[in-house]
């Protein structure tokens, strides 16, 4: 099992390169996770990522690492970016479609992928689509969490995260062993400025709107997985690794 690499490639973008990419999984997988804010998309791909040695690619991650240079570094269209997410809006799609072409060496990489948060509309999936065509890389599956709305919120509502390394807690199913801090690093645990819930109601109604008609479309390309995300993190976890390498063998059996 790998650690975790850096993730400086997808995070910085710019020719960036990680700095610890370990060993290359003999069938690299490409995966999108799909579901509402909150259902708890970040947490499985960490898991899904060690198990099979691939690269957790998250749009949000890259905007919140943008959030952490100075002004004079970003550039106009991240700046912008920064303003709709704190209000709870998804960033217009050329600009995350830029921003994931420019890190197409990510969803080259001999690691495969799974891809958190994108695409999270229909164009942003018609240009996923396009650009994996191009790299001879299609998506072996596209997993969708399905949650109950008033969990969705109570997870939400209770998310902790590290600003200094971005590890993530909850304040009652995930907690860290010292009240307010980060069992990693040790520094303070806060809440995301979008988990408000000012931010959080526009977040799932974007959702509803914009990313739920996904579910037909990749149904449609037989490639979605809905696995119920209710339960400890583990159990959804172990539903998951059950429903993929079902699909896997199929998928198998039908190539043969
Ligand atoms: P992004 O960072 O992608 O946020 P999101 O999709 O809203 O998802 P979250 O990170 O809120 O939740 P999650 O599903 O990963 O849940 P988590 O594992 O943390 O995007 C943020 C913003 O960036 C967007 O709103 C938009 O503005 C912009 N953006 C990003 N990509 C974009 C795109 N492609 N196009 C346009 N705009 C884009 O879990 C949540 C909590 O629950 C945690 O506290 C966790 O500990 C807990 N938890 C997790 N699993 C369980 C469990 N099984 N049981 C109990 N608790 C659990």
């Amino acid at each position: 099992m790998k650690s975790k690499n850096d993730q400086a490639s997808w995070l910085q973008g710019n020719g960036a390169r990680c700095s610890a990419p370990g060993k290359f999984p003999p069938a690299p997988y490409h995966i999108v996770l799909l579901g509402p804010p909150g259902v708890g998309k970040g947490t499985q791909a960490e898991r899904l990522c060690r198990h099979l040695n691939a690269c957790h690619l998250s749009t949000g991650d890259v905007f919140r690492a943008a959030k952490c240079l100075s002004d004079n570094q970003l550039t106009p269209a991240i700046k912008a970016a920064l303003g709709y997410m704190r209000r709870g809006d998804l960033v217009p799609d050329d600009t995350v479609i830029d921003m994931v072409v420019e890190r197409v060496r990510c969803l080259n990489c001999q690691h495969g992928f799974v891809l958190d948060g994108f695409p999270r509309t229909l164009a942003q999936a018609e240009a996923l689509e396009a650009l994996l065509e191009t790299i001879n890389k299609p998506l072996d599956a596209v997993v969708n969490f399905d949650l109950p709305a008033e969990m969705v919120v109570e997870r939400i509502a209770g998310r902790r995260i590290c600003k200094a390394c971005g590890a993530s807690y909850h304040i009652k199913n995930q907690k860290p062993k010292a009240e307010g801090l980060c069992d990693s690093c040790g520094a303070a645990l806060t809440q995301r400025e979008d988990d408000r819930e000012e931010s959080v109601r526009v977040r799932l109604e974007a959702y509803e709107s914009a990313t739920r008609p996904l579910i037909d479309f990749y149904r449609s390309r037989n490639l979605l997985l809905n696995i119920n995300a209710e339960g400890p993190p583990a159990d959804v976890f172990d539903r998951l690794c059950f429903e993929l390498s079902l699909a896997m063998t199929r998928k198998r059996r039908t190539v043969a």
